[in-house]
C-alpha cells in the first residue's frame, strides 16, 4: 500500500476556512513538508495545478505556486520519493510537458510522474485566453487522451508523428528520453474520465460521494476496476484522506468542528459557481459532488478525525477496500501532521507495516 502526500501548493492547502491554520505556500514549506515524508518512507508527493483562487476573506488559492517548477526544485532536494507535478490540459502544449517531465526525470532518474488534469473550473483558462468553450466540457477526455498518446509517442521512441482531433505532430522530436516509464495519474471520477484513466493512467483517484466514512470511496474503486478491466490495464486506485490528529478523539473533533464552524462562505460560494460550470457532468463527477454543502469546507474530501490510534485504524480500513493501491494525504497543518502521521500514526498501520516488512 503506496502512501502519499498532496503538497500544499496553494495558501490554506484544502481548508476553506477562517479558523483553519493560515499559511502562504513556499519553496521551503513544500521542501520540509516533502523531506519529512521521505524521512517517514512516504512513497510519494503530488502537487496540483491550480491557476485561479476562490477569493474571500482567506484568498483562498489566491496564491499558488506553480506545479512543475516547484516539483523539479523539490527533485533536486530529495533522493528516493516519487514526485508527480500536475499538467492542466489547455495550457501547456503536450510535446513540451513530455520534455520537461524528461528533464525533472534527468534530476531524478525513476521518480517523476504526471497527473493529467483536463480542467472543471472554466475561470482558470478564460482569464488567459485558452479556454476553448464551454463545449469542452464534452470533449476533455478525448482531448486528454490524444495529449497522452502524444507524450508516450515521444517518450517511448523520441519521436511523434501522432495525427489527432486537436493535436497534429509533424515529425516531432524530443531527446534524450527518461531513464523509464514517466508514470501518470488522473484523477476523473465521471465515467468518461474513468474510460480515459484506465487506457493512459497508471493510478487514478477514487472519491467517495455522500458519506464521509473510511470506506466511502469502494463503490467508486469498483467502477475504476471494471473500466480498467475493459482495457486490461493495471490501474491502481489512490484515495485521498485529510488527516485531523490530536491525542484524544475529543481534541481532534474539537479542531475540525472549529474549522467547519470558520468556513469562509464567500470562497465556498466561488468555488460552487465554478463547480457547477460542467452541464456534461454526472451525479458521481467531482463537480457535483464540491456542490454538496456538508463537508465543502474541504472539498467533501474523505477526512479522518481522532485520535492517533483512531487515524491509523480508519485509514487501514481504507487500505483493506478491494483496489486500493495507495493513500493520498492532506492535513490541517501540514508540518505538524506530517510529523504526527510518521511518528504516531503509521507506526500503529498494519497495512504500513506489511509493506515495510515486504521492502
Ligand atoms: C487527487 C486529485 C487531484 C486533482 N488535481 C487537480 C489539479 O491539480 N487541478 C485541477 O484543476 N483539478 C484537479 N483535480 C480534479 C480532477 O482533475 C478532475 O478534473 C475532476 O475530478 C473532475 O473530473 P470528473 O468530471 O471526471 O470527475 C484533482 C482531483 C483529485 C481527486
Amino acid at each position: 500500500m503506496d502512501m502519499g502526500v498532496f503538497i500544499p501548493i496553494g495558501n490554506n492547502g484544502w481548508l476553506i476556512s477562517k479558523t483553519s491554520p493560515q499559511y502562504m505556500p513556499s519553496f521551503d514549506l513544500n521542501r520540509t513538508v516533502v523531506q519529512k515524508a521521505e524521512d517517514y518512507g512516504l512513497d510519494f508527493a503530488l502537487s496540483m495545478v491550480k491557476l485561479r483562487g476562490f477569493g474571500g476573506e482567506t484568498e483562498f488559492w489566491d496564491h499558488n505556486l506553480e506545479s512543475f517548477t516547484l516539483m523539479a526544485a523539490l527533485a533536486a532536494v530529495t533522493k528516493r520519493i516519487k514526485l508527480f507535478a500536475s499538467t492542466a490540459v489547455l495550457t501547456l502544449p503536450p510535446a513540451l510537458v513530455a520534455r520537461m517531465a524528461t528533464t525533472i526525470d534527468n534530476v531524478a532518474p525513476g521518480r517523476f510522474g504526471i497527473n493529467i488534469v483536463s480542467g472543471w473550473a472554466p475561470n482558470e483558462y478564460t482569464q488567459m485566453g485558452v479556454w476553448p468553450g464551454d463545449d469542452y466540457f464534452k470533449y476533455r477526455y478525448e482531448y486528454s487522451s490524444e495529449y497522452c498518446q502524444v507524450m508516450k509517442d515521444l517518450w517511448e521512441t523520441g519521436q511523434s508523428d501522432f495525427k489527432g482531433k486537436h493535436f497534429q505532430m509533424d515529425d516531432c522530436r524530443m531527446l534524450p528520453k527518461p531513464s523509464g516509464k514517466i508514470e501518470l495519474v488522473a484523477a476523473g471520477q465521471s465515467d468518461t474520465g474513468m474510460a480515459f484513466s484506465s487506457q493512459y493512467a497508471d493510478y487514478s483517484f477514487v472519491l467517495g460521494t455522500g458519506v464521509n466514512t473510511p470506506t466511502a470511496f469502494a463503490p467508486t474503486a469498483e467502477r475504476l476496476a471494471a473500466a480498467a478491466a475493459k482495457t486490461g490495464r493495471d490501474v491502481g486506485a489512490y484515495v485521498l484522506f485529510m488527516v485531523i490528529a490530536d491525542e484524544t478523539d475529543e481534541k481532534a473533533q474539537a479542531k475540525w468542528h472549529s474549522y467547519r464552524e470558520g468556513a469562509d462562505m464567500e470562497a465556498l460560494a466561488y468555488m460552487g459557481v465554478q463547480g457547477a460550470a460542467d452541464s456534461s457532468s454526472g451525479e458521481t463527477s467531482t463537480a457535483q459532488a464540491i456542490n454538496l454543502p456538508e463537508g465543502a469546507v474541504n472539498f467533501n474530501m474523505g477526512t479522518v478525525v481522532g485520535s492517533y490510534e483512531s487515524v491509523a485504524a480508519m485509514l487501514d480500513e481504507a487500505a483493506s477496500v478491494p483496489h486500493v493501491k495507495g493513500i493520498m494525504l492532506t492535513f490541517d497543518d501540514f508540518v505538524v501532521g506530517m510529523d504526527q502521521f510518521g511518528q504516531h500514526i503509521q507506526p500503529l498501520m498494519k497495512s504500513r507495516q506489511l509493506k515495510a516488512a515486504a521492502e
